[in-house]
């Protein structure tokens, strides 16, 4: 049927060309063209008058939202632009921005045109070198970036954030789970549900007794505790247990001062995200926290939605509110230095022209090094040719920049590099299936058909778990309650990431392991959710049964994630040189500097610390310029 339809649409355009060209002035018409996306069929209508692209229309429905979209509004401006297909794609959206030329390719073909000629439009064309004047320019519009130039322009700063990538976004833009924060008010509209995960991180600190803050952060918590079971109030958590464990799930490398920073100033930055327009209402699980603690946004059904294709667009319509200048395609490869003081950018134009912001201040916020395989490796060789979830830009430019001799920062924990357990691999892309699922209730089962570990544990200890199953991945499992609670899921499933069953042992099926384990695993499971208690791996979050047919599986494998390390900052997000003094007018935030993290960051606290870090960032900044 879709055949037949394809072959009359082919026909139309074939008459239409008839219709509309006319001896020696090219051809006009509309034509349209499909190829596959990423999530489905992506179309592409050009309007041509005399064989030159006057307009675009791209479609694509189950593209992603934030990234794949963001190809789907950009490229067609470009290609009009540049009477062209041959547009650069968008940074994370490589599959769909390839399908958008793709199926440009088969509209021209379907006018009878020949898409060679639209492929070099713009080539050789080199744009004029520019200079600007700000008071701040801000290196990168991921999270922090973009949180640091809203602030900075709202106390009346003049504002440049200089980008690599053609859209914003980076890294937070694929922020799937949530935000962290401590004693908030959507935290305290949750009843009183589950104590265990406070007794067991208790009774992990044990470990690190020697440590002075967690051990006094231990008898606060205690203390806290003993108090709240006498007489309960509200939802459970404080400022101490979130450093705690963060502290724990750090491995206690982490830099107590930047930990205590970022917590204290959790709870107030869900307050201020929701100034401009950003809700993060639902409250969820996630690994390594004690207790429900990462805040979500939802859609108008109720159901839980991506943090970063949501928070993304809000941030930057704030930034263009603020009447801040980004300028995309332009890759910042200098610091410059005026009398021991940062004094701005130099920067390369997408032409390879020179871009150069003069300011008084400069913030980086490019981001980590994950997507920098040859980095990544440099620092741990096992990572070699590992799959990331990273987005193109995380190439860790800024840390480059800022070790530069005339700069001379000073780098933390640079091995310290974050494997996330559930990373879906989808043709040659690596997709994060965020962690949110397991803390609402999926669990991991082996090739045999096994649990195997607790799912709601640090990533460092599920991944480690999970390589060493035969062949170092896993199944994600999770019923349609689940997937009608969470529009993230439904888009996993929409996407055919998911094998399907409508009993255990169909899905088991269809994931080619046994029957038999795989039903006696999954009620096994739903008997420990039944009586909250997992003899076996000591889990101790549960949610609801997974009984609600059909059933679906996701095939996951542990993939590099987050970089902890990075430039050496304090708590005013100043950067210090290797001698440990502030390098004044330098400021850093976000995945860029090191030390918030220690061994292993929490879920949920990379969007914590892009919000807190880039609203110190901002105000110190504009502080700074006075
Ligand atoms: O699994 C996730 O949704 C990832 C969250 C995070 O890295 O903070």
């Amino acid at each position: 049927m879709k055949k037949i339809g394809k072959l009359l649409l082919s026909a139309m355009m074939a008459m239409s060309l008839v219709a509309c060209s006319s001896a020696g002035k090219g051809v006009s018409g509309e034509y349209t063209g499909t190829a596959k996306g990423l999530g489905g069929d992506v179309n592409v209508t050009l309007t041509l008058k005399d064989s030159v692209i006057t307009d675009v229309k791209a479609e694509g429905k189950q593209e992603t939202e934030g990234i794949g979209t963001k190809a789907l509004e950009q490229l067609p401006g470009e290609m009009v632009e540049g009477n062209t297909i041959n547009v650069d794609g968008v940074s994370g959206a490589t599959v769909t921005s390839d399908a958008i030329k793709e199926a440009a390719k088969e509209a021209l073909k379907s006018a009878g045109l020949n898409p060679d000629d639209y492929a070099t439009a713009n080539a050789g064309k080199k744009e004029e070198d520019v200079t600007k004047d700000a008071d701040v320019v801000v290196v990168g519009a991921g999270g922090a970036g973009m949180t640091a130039a809203i602030v900075a322009a709202n106390e009346g700063k003049n504002v440049v954030v200089v980008e690599s990538q053609s859209a914003a976004g980076g890294n937070s833009v694929r922020a799937t789970g949530g935000m962290n924060a401590a004693k908030t008010t959507y935290q305290d509209e949750n009843t009183f549900e589950e104590s265990a995960g406070v007794e067991k991180t208790l009774a992990a600190a044990e470990a690190y007794k020697d440590n002075k803050d967690i051990a006094a952060l231990t008898e606060t918590v205690k203390k806290q505790w003993d108090e709240y079971q006498k007489d309960p109030k509200g939802y459970f958590d404080s400022t101490e247990l979130m450093e705690l464990d963060t502290m724990i799930g750090g491995k206690a490398v982490n830099n107590f001062d930047l930990v205590k920073t970022l917590v204290e100033n959790s709870a107030d930055s869900i307050e201020w995200l929701s100034t401009i327009g950003a809700d993060l209402k639902n409250v969820g699980q996630f690994g390594g926290a004690s207790v429900k603690r990462i805040h979500r946004p939802v859609n108008d059904q109720g159901q839980v939605v991506s943090v970063g294709s949501y928070l993304i667009p809000i941030l930057e319509k704030q930034v263009e509110k603020e009447g801040v200048e980004v300028l995309y395609n332009t890759t910042a490869n200098k610091i410059i230095m005026k009398d021991g003081k940062a004094a701005g950018i130099e920067a390369e134009g997408k032409t390879g022209n020179k871009v150069t912001v003069n300011a008084k201040a400069v913030v980086l916020a490019t981001g980590g090094f994950g997507a920098n395989n040859d980095m990544v490796a440099e620092q741990n060789p096992d990572l070699k040719g590992y799959i990331t979830t990273n987005a193109n830009g995380a190439q860790g430019q800024g840390i480059t920049m800022a070790t530069a001799d005339d700069v001379n920062a000073a780098t933390v924990d640079m091995k310290q590099i974050q494997l996330h357990p559930t990373v879906h691999v989808e043709g040659d892309n690596a997709v994060l299936i965020t962690e949110g699922l397991r803390g609402d209730g999926a669990i991991l089962v082996n090739q045999s058909g096994e649990r195997f570990t607790d799912e709601v544990g640090t990533r460092d200890v599920v991944s480690a778990a999970e390589n060493s199953q035969e062949g170092g991945y896993a199944w994600l499992i999770v019923d349609q309650k689940m997937a009608d609670a969470s529009a993230v899921i439904q888009g996993y499933i929409d996407k055919g990431y998911a094998e399907k069953g409508e009993t255990y042992e169909e899905l088991a099926k269809a994931m080619e392991m046994d029957e038999k384990t795989f039903a006696s695993t999954m009620d096994e499971w739903n008997k420990c959710v039944e009586s909250k208690k997992d003899e076996k791996f000591n889990r101790t979050t549960f949610a609801d049964k997974l009984d609600t047919a059909p059933y679906y599986a996701i095939k996951v494998q542990p993939g590099v994630h987050h970089t902890m390390g990075g430039l050496v900052i304090d708590t005013n997000t100043e950067v210090l040189d290797t001698d440990n003094n502030v390098i004044p007018g330098l400021f850093a935030a976000g995945e860029v500097t090191g030390g918030v993290h220690g061994a292993n960051r929490l879920g949920g606290n990379a969007v914590a610390d892009f919000v807190v870090f880039g609203r110190i960032a901002g105000t110190q900044a504009a502080d700074y310029v006075g």
